[in-house]
């Protein structure tokens, strides 16, 4: 599973099952997530929040009242920062006074600040486990909507048999990427293209055209809403890339090519809504190009059409396409499905009021194989949410999964 730009806070609470919490430091860093690390003072005598810092190349924040850190990042930046806030291991203190709302100490207070999940992973001795306050926290905290991840039976570290054992770092991590498993598109991996392309005349001149990459990043957005891992190759834009999406930028129709091809065969969905150049320059000058008679004639040569190219391979993805078209628009997009192979596409009409280049609002018309859905104006990110749910259907049909 791949956690890349996912933001964990891990909680540690002072019990001897400590130690397991820099294993699944550990294990969530490599999976590419970011981690912060709050640990009580208890915590901190089990072990050295050196290890976390190593681990998770954060500093340990500790202490509400520390003025660096809240220079650095705030207890409410930090709760707002939050994917998700895991406590592992929670001790029955930790818990009885979450319970209880309270907010004593950095921990509690970012429990109570933050809006992301927060799942709590148990650990202690079996007696204090059965005693009737713990599960009654345990009630409590399964009211408030929070995620009780354990615990497990077995041997403690205390000589004593019976529940209270914190899960494993392995399974706390997969649970963790359970969570994050969520949505119409969960596990689904989406590679989609963004934005315009420039293809150079010279080092410092370019064909490109409007394409701001509203359509595409709106697209990556709404499909790791829904639980995909989206890689988004996109061109020359000023868009910040959505939480949670892998990007590469790239300039040209060429590097773009390269890029998508490189990806496609590990991806399950392919998402074209760049407006990619058709053609480029077939040389470009090295130097600025002199201003020198009346007319100055530039040879183009045709780029490789990178939705035709993925269609076309031997276990191709789910394929979208996008058509920008200023009249005809149901004849011009047809054809492009059809021409290109693809499973579906969406279509929309630019260069006048309905939207498309540079907007932030847009309407698509959806054509597939025996069937077509209008999508009405609105801004981008809604249309594109309502476009991957009309598309899922179609995408699980053609997949079976
Ligand atoms: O970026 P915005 O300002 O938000 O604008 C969004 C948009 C209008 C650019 C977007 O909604 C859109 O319509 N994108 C497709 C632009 C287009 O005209 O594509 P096309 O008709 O040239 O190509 C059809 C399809 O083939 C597209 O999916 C395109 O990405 C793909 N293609 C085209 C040429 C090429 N060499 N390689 C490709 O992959």
């Amino acid at each position: 599973m791949n956690l890349t730009n996912r933001h964990l806070l891990l909680g540690v609470t002072g019990g001897i099952a400590a130690y397991k919490a820099a294993e699944l430091a550990r294990l969530l860093v490599k999976a590419g997530a970011e981690v912060q690390v709050v640990m009580t003072q208890a915590a901190t005598r089990f072990v050295a929040p050196l290890t976390f810092e190593a681990l998770t190349g954060n500093s340990v924040c500790t202490d509400l009242f520390d003025s660096a850190h809240e220079a650095a990042m705030g207890h409410i930046e930090l709760a707002r920062w939050a994917d998700l806030v895991v406590v592992a291991p929670a001790t029955a203190d930790f818990m009885a006074r979450l319970a209880a709302g309270r907010a004593d100490d950095l921990l509690t207070t970012l429990c109570v600040a933050t809006k992301a999940p927060v799942a709590v992973a148990p650990a202690m001795n079996q007696q204090m486990w059965a005693n009737a306050a713990t599960q009654e926290s345990i009630k409590t905290l399964e009211g408030f909507h929070m995620l009780i991840w354990g615990p497990a039976a077995g041997e403690q570290a205390c000589g004593d048999v019976g529940p209270g054992r914190l899960f494993e770092a392995a399974q706390l991590f997969q649970l963790v990427c359970e969570h994050f498993a969520t949505g119409l598109f969960a596990g689904v991996r989406a590679l989609i293209t963004a934005g315009p392309t420039h293809e150079a005349l010279d080092p410092v001149r370019f064909i490109g055209n409007r394409s701001s990459g509203r359509m595409g990043f709106a697209m990556a957005q709404a499909l790791v809403e829904e639980g995909a891992e989206v890689t988004l190759v996109a061109g020359p834009v000023s868009m910040k890339t959505p939480r949670g999406v892998t990007r590469i930028d790239i300039e040209s129709a060429m590097q773009m090519h390269s890029e998508v091809m490189q990806r496609v065969t590990t991806c399950d969905l392919f998402v074209a809504t760049a407006a990619v150049a058709d053609y480029r320059p077939q040389q470009s000058a090295a130097e600025k190009i002199k201003k020198s008679g009346e007319k100055l004639t530039i040879e183009l040569i045709r780029n490789p059409d990178i939705l035709a190219n993925v269609a076309s391979l031997e276990n191709s993805p789910y394929t979208v396409g996008f058509a920008a078209e200023t009249e005809r628009l149901e004849e011009y997009a047809q054809r492009k499905r059809i021409d290109k192979r693809i499973d579906i596409i969406a279509a929309n009409l630019v260069g006048a009021a309905e939207g498309g280049f540079e907007s932030t609002q847009n309407a698509l018309t959806v054509f597939w194989e025996g069937g077509q859905q209008q999508l009405p104006l609105t801004d981008k990110l809604r249309l594109a949410r309502q476009f991957i749910t009309l598309m899922s259907e179609h995408f699980y049909a053609r997949t079976g999964t």
